[in-house]
């Protein structure tokens, strides 16, 4: 197996998660009204699986690796923007989490931003999706030998082992904060 093939086998979840992101959506735009727990798991979805997971494994294993190799221009430019791109879903991420705050919080005017944040979040995703699956992962796989491949993907398993520790280990370490600030 090529250490491509599980970050697109990963896009096809992502994807079914844009496409319920998109249906909810409409529903939001229908009825005026946000289901804020809803939101918070599409929040979860994206940082953990997407973003933590996901791109996780993209820039700390094969951008890392293909950052050693004699990249050809637009091989080089491509990678830049797609770690742009991150950077930048993680900040939308962010304006989506404040908003749902806000509108928990009775602030219903927060309800624009949010109908926002998600437009531009399945909008986003398929097209960077795309990039990577059809301009990117395949091309680049030229620059590594077998062993270096295989080397990767191990890296790849091993990084995923991790994950559902980490997720805990950080959500017991804020759990422990918020008891002591209220004490
Ligand atoms: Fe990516
Ligand atoms: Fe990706």
């Amino acid at each position: 197996m090529m250490p491509i093939a599980p970050l697109m086998i990963e896009h096809r979840l992502i994807e079914r998660m844009i496409d319920v992101m998109k249906e909810e959506l409409l529903l939001i735009e229908k009825k005026r009204k946000v289901d804020p727990e809803f939101i918070e798991s599409a929040v979860d979805f994206i940082r953990t699986y997407a973003d933590r997971c996901h791109h996780g494994k993209e820039e700390d294993i094969l951008f890392r690796d293909l950052g050693g190799k004699k990249l050809t221009d637009e091989h080089r430019r491509t990678m830049e923007e797609l770690m742009e791109e991150h950077r930048w879903g993680r900040k939308v991420t962010g304006r989506l989490v404040e908003a749902n705050t806000r509108y928990v919080h009775g602030h219903r005017e927060a309800l624009s931003a949010i109908m926002d944040c998600i437009k531009t979040l399945v909008e986003f995703y398929p097209k960077h999706i795309e990039k990577e699956d059809k301009h990117f992962f395949i091309p680049c796989m030229e620059y590594f030998s077998e062993e270096e491949k295989e080397a990767m993907l191990k890296e790849e398993w091993e990084f995923d082992k991790t994950l559902i520790h980490e997720k805990y280990r950080n959500m017991v370490s804020t759990a422990e904060k918020i008891l002591t600030a209220r004490k």
